[in-house]
């Protein structure tokens, strides 16, 4: 997948803001699948254009396509917590938006052709943020951007390489973590955590 990745050169905060808001607005207008007759709006991106973090996750769920921004409803608030605890700040240090950008009917996973569709308008997203660090979030990002084959559960937490200069992993997705309540070790909620800190601990070294 690294050659879907283009060379847009954004040195500073405005030159990225602008060439988001740009992709935005074409996004905004996209008809390129059937999602377009049903959604109320796209959901592009939620944080700052500069965060050293790209968060992706799956689609829109209800709530994100009346408020036009991803990770609002229980999962997002999950998300989160699970964020602040490990110290990432979502405001500031994560840029987060979906491999899809429009919600689908009765929240179903998004067809192949789906996620074709919206592909350029992801690896754009990245292509101008250049975070340097990746996070996918959950089966569908990480089935779409790595390997339609791969599971999260033999994958997450682990740094993968696929590109030289952005440190990616998978997590888990907090729609899943909603149905998992223990936080004993070696349980879906701890290693969410023990992953969250893995990447807190990469980032401080980073930054
Ligand atoms: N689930 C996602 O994958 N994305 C959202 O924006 C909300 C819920």
């Amino acid at each position: 997948m690294k050659h879907l990745l283009v060379n847009v050169v954004c040195k500073s905060n405005d030159e990225k803001e602008k060439a988001l808001l740009e992709l935005q607005n074409v996004c905004s207008q996209c008809r390129a699948c059937d999602l377009c007759k049903t959604r109320s709006c796209t959901v592009f991106s939620d944080g700052n254009a500069s965060a050293p973090i790209m968060l992706i996750g799956e689609a829109p769920g209800p709530d994100e396509d009346a408020a036009g921004k991803p990770f609002v409803g229980r999962a997002g608030q999950l998300l989160n917590t699970f964020l602040a605890e490990a110290g990432i700040d979502r405001k500031n240090d994560v840029y987060i938006c979906n491999t899809v950008k429009c919600h689908t009917p009765q929240n179903r996973i998004p067809t192949n052709e789906e996620k074709r569709a919206c592909q350029a308008y992801l690896y754009g997203q990245i292509s101008i943020i250049r975070p340097k660090i990746i996070l996918l979030c959950g089966t569908t990002a990480l089935q779409s951007f790595i390997d339609q084959d791969l599971k999260i559960t033999d994958i997450r937490g682990k740094w993968l390489n696929i590109y030289d200069d952005i440190e990616v992993m998978a997590i888990s997705h907090p729609s899943y973590l909603l149905r998992q309540h223990s936080t004993e070790p070696n349980t879906p909620r701890w290693f969410m955590k023990k992953d969250l800190e893995k990447v807190k601990a990469k980032l401080d070294e980073l930054m």
